[in-house]
């Protein structure tokens, strides 16, 4: 049961799905705790009400990144976590909250990194007129959307496709990706070496997941398992 912290600045779909994902027994993990910069964020509404901690402050109102990522250190103490998930925190953090979760911090952005770092993924992604947009789950490192990758999902772009109607098919594969990626950290299934990315076979002795049928019109590598 891997012990995670969701850091979260805005409507925390991603949390849902997170928190879905457990409920449905897919993902062995427990959110203890739900942090945010936003103290009105709606993502810490779903988190009050399935019951989970929340911490939060507006970031401006302390000196700096390095003191306001220590005040997510001190309420997170006493709490275990294993690993931290963030699922739409719209902040870089500090070198020493890295360091105190080191390889243990994912993230989940609107693009297929690296193409497209930044708050607006999706949007340059259809800006720049490319063919395929997605979304990526990577490891964090102190860079902007920099870190070893995880999994990705991509989309082929329709004609014309606006981005209000881009982003929901973004999110659906996103509500996916995520819960599997923390499903393989749980299970011990991911090692780094370098920049890369391995994704080992269940131990021996554990079940063997079955493929999860891709959603039509998108590839997932790697493939999505059985209750992602
Ligand atoms: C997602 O699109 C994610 O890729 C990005 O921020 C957004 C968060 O959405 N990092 P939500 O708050 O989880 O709905």
């Amino acid at each position: 049961m891997l012990r995670l912290a969701v850091l979260a600045s805005g409507r925390g779909s991603n949390l849902q799905a997170i928190l879905r994902s457990i409920s449905q027994g897919s993902l062995k993990a427990r959110v203890v705790m739900a942090l945010s910069n936003v103290p009105h964020a709606p993502a810490l509404e779903l988190a009050q009400a399935a019951g989970i901690p929340i911490w939060a402050e507006d970031h401006r109102t302390f000196k700096s990144r390095k003191e306001f990522d220590a005040a997510m250190l001190t309420a997170m103490a006493g709490k275990q976590v294993e690993a931290v998930a963030l699922a739409g925190y719209m902040r870089l953090l500090s070198p020493e909250f890295l360091q105190a979760f080191k390889g243990r911090v994912l993230n989940i952005h609107p693009s297929l990194l690296p193409a497209f770092p930044g708050t607006d993924g999706a949007g340059d992604t259809l800006a720049y007129g490319a063919k395929f947009a997605g979304c990526t789950v990577h490891f964090v490192e102190e860079a902007l959307d920099s870190g070893p990758v995880i999994i990705q999902a991509a989309l082929a772009v329709q004609a014309n496709e606006p981005l209000d109607g881009l982003m929901p098919r973004i999110h659906a594969m996103e509500h996916r990706i995520y819960p599997q990626a923390l499903q393989w950290l749980a299970s011990g299934r991911l090692r780094l070496q370098g920049r890369l990315v391995h994704l080992s076979a269940p131990e021996l002795g554990e079940e063997t997941p079955e493929p999860a049928n891709p959603p039509a019109g998108c590839l997932i590598s790697p493939p999505l398992e059985q209750g992602f």
